[in-house]
């Protein structure tokens, strides 16, 4: 007789977490401008929602749009395989149309309508027990105002401007930092074999972020950001104080959301009378001009673009999408809608949407990082 007792053999079918309430039909939506990681947050939700929780999965095609006008996809756990390292979004997006201000052609004119009513109309009809939102404060404002008219909601941040408050960072940001100190490498170069200053404009709407982090990373002499209206004839004299000690070319880096002191923020196209947001771009040729005029160096421009929006994202940007996205599919499972995911230190944690929402997390003009670029003897544009 054997004395050892017979080991129980692990059952091979996966254990479910315990889940607050019967969710069957879960959906996620990509809304705002795209970014670097979208894709890995719909490969880790659709993996934790199909792997862990057994729920079937629904892609909602171009953001908001696709709820208005019932543009369903049924996500499989083999439809998102690969997708951590492809940029843009399989789904599609918009960062046009805003529900809650939805432009419709009435008598030839264009009126504003809320349509949420159509688009809660829509998700009762596809019977789906969630909406996971991925997008920015735009796409959150949007998802805050589905969860007050009873929709169960989860909102996973990202934008590569990094201005959502409550989360550190939001992914996406980290990908587009990567690109702008890529391209400060390279016009450092060509700067100084042709002895100019080379203006670099960069995007972030309202926050300086990208500028800043860049900026320090990629050694430039001058960052300009919003949230430190600039003065013109500081930077000119740093950039002529560098020319008097031998550093015959200087590099600049501009937040597009910049502005000089007393002066406004330079548009592509303007904020519409209607409350259409504007188009930030120019203001790096507007530097540049004037650069030229005041200290006689030579000066070119390069303006970065959607290039920062595109492509691979960093194995950061991929690692934090991806715990986005299966902690988004984790928050269902407890219940917790009208939650967003977010990164606090190195955890991602969860904070009421409401409360990301109610500011931009802005720059802080006199806080560490600032400060570091200052200790560099970098000129933020402002007197020391
Ligand atoms: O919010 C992301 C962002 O890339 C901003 O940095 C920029 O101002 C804006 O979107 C550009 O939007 P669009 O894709 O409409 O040109």
């Amino acid at each position: 007789m054997n004395p050892v007792k017979k080991e129980k053999k692990p059952s091979k079918r996966k254990k479910r977490p315990e889940q607050t309430r019967k969710i069957g039909r879960v959906s996620i939506l990509t809304g705002g401008g795209d970014c670097p990681g979208l894709n890995a947050v719909i490969r880790g939700f659709v993996r934790a929602s199909t792997n862990i929780y057994g729920w079937k999965v629904f892609g909602i095609k171009d953001g908001f749009d696709g709820l208005l006008n019932n543009k369903f996809v049924e996500l499989s756990e083999a439809d998102v395989g690969g997708l951590q390292l492809r940029g843009g979004t399989i789904l599609g997006t918009s960062n046009r149309g805003n529900p809650l201000h939805y432009p419709i052609k009435k008598g030839g004119i264009i009126v504003f309508k809320d349509v949420t009513s159509s688009i809660i109309k829509n998700i009762k009809k596809k019977k789906l027990d969630v909406v996971v939102a991925v997008g920015g404060d735009g796409t959150m404002k949007i998802t805050q105002s589905l969860r007050e008219k009873g929709i169960n909601v989860i909102g996973v941040p990202k934008t590569i401007d990094n201005d959502l408050g409550v989360t550190d960072v939001t992914f996406g940001y980290n990908s587009a930092v990567a690109c702008a100190t890529d391209a400060l490498d390279k016009l450092h170069t060509t700067a100084e074999s042709h002895h100019r200053v080379l203006v670099l404009e960069v995007m972030g709407r309202d926050c300086g972020w990208i500028a800043l982090e860049a900026g320090i990373a990629g050694g430039a002499d001058v960052i300009l950001i919003p949230e430190i209206p600039f003065n013109l004839d500081v930077v000119c004299k740093h950039i002529h104080k560098r020319k008097l000690a031998g550093k015959k070319f200087s590099i600049v880096i501009v937040s597009e959301g910049a502005y000089p002191e007393g002066g406004d923020k330079v548009y592509v196209k303007p904020p519409g009378p209607d409350g259409t947001p504007g188009r930030l771009g120019g203001l790096a040729n507007w530097v540049s001009e004037r650069i030229s005029y005041s200290t006689g160096l030579e000066t070119r421009v390069a303006v970065l673009g959607h290039l920062q929006r595109g492509g691979t994202p960093t194995t950061f940007d991929r690692i934090l999408a991806t715990r986005f996205g299966v902690e988004a599919a984790n928050l269902i499972a407890e219940g917790k809608f009208g939650k967003m995911v977010c990164l606090k230190g190195r955890e991602i944690k969860s904070a009421d949407i409401k409360e990301a929402i109610k500011e931009l997390k802005h720059v802080d003009p006199n806080g560490q990082t600032v400060k570091t670029a200052e200790a560099l003897g970098v000129s933020m544009g402002r007197p020391d």
